[in-house]
């Protein structure tokens, strides 16, 4: 009875990093998967990591004892600082360390159904794929809100806040806090500010998931929405991952953090939330949370990290600038500004499901459903045959769709 179960649904993305592996073509692409990597198409070690971790981490442990439900406290303390630039919202903020972004997900979800199992959360359609799975799978309710403009491919925030009217009080909104996936397309300052007026006037709770921190701007400047909205709103979930900006994948390392309306509603919301983490993993692992504490406390590793996230961020920014130019050179039909307005690793440039086909069937370049491409997969010396193979699947499916 418990292992003749029926078929499973596929991840996507899963499934695509599956049949890229089974491709046994020497010139595939994968544009798909959802990491950084160098031009050699290896996700690096970071160099502030390898030293936090060799020469701090494993010469300084002598336990590996139990942290306790929160996870390690100078990890939550430093991340709180991260990402909330008020001491004194800083100090009405509970923090958790959970299993990464994903877990963090999880938790805050567990979290508002386990006080307002009611409540609608809403999320940009298109977003980040298990944003839906994972609210769902915690009991919410969830609702779309639109987001980009077709065409210009950038955020469209009048469709934002028009399908967000229909919100009601308590509902929970979602929102990326850079770096948006898959779009890329982020919200502006203006945009950030007409959301706190709106969200304030109709008491909804943001939830901002921020998981490219220092990949699309600066540090601050990626934080920089969550913070207009701290400015006045006083409640509100966020969920962080450490995956992206330490290169942290496999330790699953990221927070939860609940912005409570008063300091001394805090230790009630972490008691709760270490209820929840109890109930499941118990205690987040410490390896990771050790690093990113080591990394953000140490000066030197702070400047080689900040540093190296900068070298990272600047790679997205020229492969965006080599793909646009080549795209440019070669007839792409179509504006392609976008490219160059989008934040982080991702854009999605909204092709059909034949395209995405076409572009794997037939030259071997592997792009996610509705058309996301990884700019940080990109390797310099590709970029002319991404380019032209981007623009051959587009004449091809003219000619087939415009026949003569
Ligand atoms: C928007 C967003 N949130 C959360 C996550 C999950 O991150 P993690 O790998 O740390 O679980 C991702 C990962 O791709 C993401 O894109």
């Amino acid at each position: 009875m418990y292992t003749n179960i029926p078929k499973g649904t596929k991840d996507p993305i899963f499934a695509l990093n599956e049949s890229f592996k089974n491709d046994l073509r020497e010139k595939k692409i994968d544009l798909g998967v959802g990491v950084f990597k160098a031009d050699n198409g290896l996700t690096p070690l970071m160099k502030s990591v390898q030293v936090a971790e060799s020469s701090y981490v494993i010469k300084e442990q002598s336990s590996k004892v139990y942290k306790g439900l929160m996870g390690n406290d100078g990890f939550n303390r430093e991340i709180g600082k991260l990402l909330i630039e008020n001491n004194d919202v800083r100090e009405s903020a509970a923090v958790i360390q959970t299993t990464g972004g994903s877990g963090a997900l999880r938790l805050i979800s567990d979290y508002i159904y386990s006080v307002n199992p009611d409540c609608t959360v809403w999320v940009s359609n298109p977003s980040y794929a298990n944003h839906a799975p994972i609210l769902k799978d915690a009991g919410l309710k969830i609702c779309y809100y639109d987001y980009i403009d077709s065409d210009s491919r950038m955020v469209d925030i009048k469709a934002v806040l028009s399908s967000l009217n229909s919100a009601k009080e308590g509902d929970v909104i979602l929102l990326h806090g850079c770096c948006h996936n898959p779009t890329g397309a982020d919200f502006n300052k203006e945009d950030w500010t007409q959301l706190k007026e709106f969200m304030k006037n109709k008491r909804l709770t943001p939830f901002v998931d921020i998981a490219y921190q220092g990949l699309g701007g600066t540090l601050e400047q990626d934080a920089g929405g969550l913070n207009i909205l701290l400015s006045e709103i006083q409640e509100m979930f966020i969920t962080s991952s450490c995956s992206k900006n330490f290169g942290l994948y496999a330790e699953r390392v990221g927070a939860a953090i609940i912005v409570c309306k008063q300091k001394d509603f805090v230790p009630n919301v972490k008691r709760r939330l270490g209820n929840i983490a109890l109930n499941s993993y118990a205690m987040p692992p410490n390896h990771g949370a050790a690093i990113v504490e080591k990394i953000l406390t140490e000066p030197f590793l702070n400047c080689l990290w900040v540093d190296e996230l900068g070298h990272m961020r600047e790679r997205i920014k020229s492969n965006r600038l080599a793909l646009y130019s080549a795209l440019k050179d070669l007839g792409y039909i179509g504006d392609i500004e976008f490219i160059l307005s989008h934040k982080g690793m991702f854009s999605s440039f909204g092709w059909c499901e034949s395209f995405i086909n076409i572009m794997r069937e037939s030259h071997g370049i592997y792009i996610v459903q509705g058309g996301r491409v990884n700019f940080a997969a990109i390797a310099k010396n590709d970029i002319i045959r991404i380019a032209s193979s981007i623009c051959a699947a587009q004449n091809l499916l003219h000619r087939v769709l415009s026949p003569v």
